[in-house]
């Protein structure tokens, strides 16, 4: 038999990070000293409290059966418990479902709410997976272009009317992966006005939310009045508390929306394994714990190392008040794939190209604060030697 993918697999881009890895291998294989400030996978541990609590889990047979559906109750309560602490916003039961990483969630999210052809409204330069959702459900991805001149922020005024009408889901991103720009609530109140105009749904990606450097924090779109009628949130674990591995987030929000996600799951998967709950139950609890605030005050140090590196050799950049990601222009008019190229051969430093997160990142690229400040310092000394 001669096998052939499905138009739909066709139909996607390369996937942006198997590639990065790729090449950062061949590098690796070549013999050179690598850095890899790629991919966002925290290099920092998970935190001890949290692992303890997940060996304590594993001795409970209970978590090596299947979980429930709805989640463990303790990661639940946690979680909920968390969300009205940090965002004064109460989550009711139906409002809440665990979820195999944020990612998981925004995949299948699509699968629930978009019928084959209708519009999917995508945040550009933005994470691939909006795009590919999208797609694999039959959804027309329609770009809305984040530009620097509305820091990041779509316009949502400029989406025309057909488009607004036509379109079943809106993704946005903030604090945003990968240019690291935050949206005030006041744009968030938009979002759910135009939602509510437009009957769309909006699946609002806060991966980032707890990774943020300045007062005030981040806010969730669900504290708008009435965002529940339109909104669903994904929060991960991974960023947050160095779980990347682990696969552990929630969906929160539209209690229908929740349910539809919940019922493409119980097709398709079995939920995150009961006894990761229980640890991350412990991380949610754990939130406002020394060792979070540690974590953020060490991504600080080399985010303040990196910029001013990067600024004294021309690079232009916004420092960025939430997320791991340093987005920076290129100097030189150089293009994303070309700077890519010469930074991984000319200093063995991985970055990613603005060009991976779509075509409007052309001219930028992503360093992600994976490294310590050490590396950090190297990485500018290699630069520095460049010729841009
Ligand atoms: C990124 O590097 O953009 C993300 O970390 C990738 C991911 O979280 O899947």
């Amino acid at each position: 038999m001669e096998f052939e993918a499905t138009e739909r697999l066709k139909a996607l881009p390369p996937y942006l990070f198997v590639e990065i890895d790729r090449k950062k291998r061949a590098a690796i294989a070549a013999g050179r000293d690598v850095i890899n400030l790629g991919i966002g996978d925290p290099d920092l541990p998970t935190h001890e409290f949290i692992i303890e609590r997940l060996n304590q889990a594993l001795a409970n047979q209970t978590h090596h059966r299947y979980p429930p559906n709805e989640g463990i109750a303790r990661f639940r309560e946690a979680a909920m418990r968390f969300f009205t602490r940090r965002y004064g916003v109460q989550l009711g039961p139906t409002e809440f479902h665990p979820l195999i990483g944020s990612k998981e969630g925004l995949g299948h999210l699509p699968l629930a709410t978009v019928n084959p052809g209708r519009t999917v409204l995508i945040p550009e330069p933005g994470y691939p997976v909006y795009r590919s959702a999208a797609i694999f459900a039959g959804g027309v991805p329609y770009t809305m272009p984040l530009t620097e001149s509305r820091q990041w922020l779509p316009d949502l005024d400029a989406i025309p009317s057909q488009v607004a009408r036509d379109a079943a889901l809106m993704f946005l991103n903030y604090p945003n992966n990968p240019t690291g720009a935050c949206a005030p609530l006041s744009f968030y109140e938009q979002a759910v006005d135009f939602a509510r105009q437009n009957d769309i749904i909006i699946a609002s990606d806060a991966a980032y939310n707890e990774m943020y450097y300045d007062e005030p924090p981040p806010p969730s779109i669900l504290q708008v009045p009435g965002a529940k009628d339109v909104a669903v949130e994904l929060h991960s674990c991974s960023k947050t508390f160095n779980m990347t591995g682990w696969r552990l987030g929630f969906v929160a929000g539209n209690s229908d929306v929740v349910a539809a996600l919940a019922r493409v799951k119980a097709n398709l998967d079995s939920g995150p394994f009961g006894a990761i709950q229980e640890a991350g139950a412990a991380a949610y609890d754990g939130i406002e714990r020394n060792e979070i605030r540690d974590q953020i005050a060490a991504y600080r140090r080399r985010r303040d190392v990196l910029c001013d590196g990067l600024r004294k050799l021309g690079f232009q950049l916004e420092t960025p008040r939430a997320t791991f990601y340093i987005w920076t222009r290129v100097p030189g008019g150089l293009d994303s794939m070309s700077a890519v190229s010469r930074i991984l051969d000319e200093a063995a430093v991985v970055c990613v190209p603005g060009t991976g997160f779509g075509s409007g990142g052309e001219g930028y690229v992503r360093f992600a604060l994976t490294v310590d400040v050490a590396r950090i310092r190297t990485v500018v000394a290699r630069l520095s030697e460049m010729k841009w």
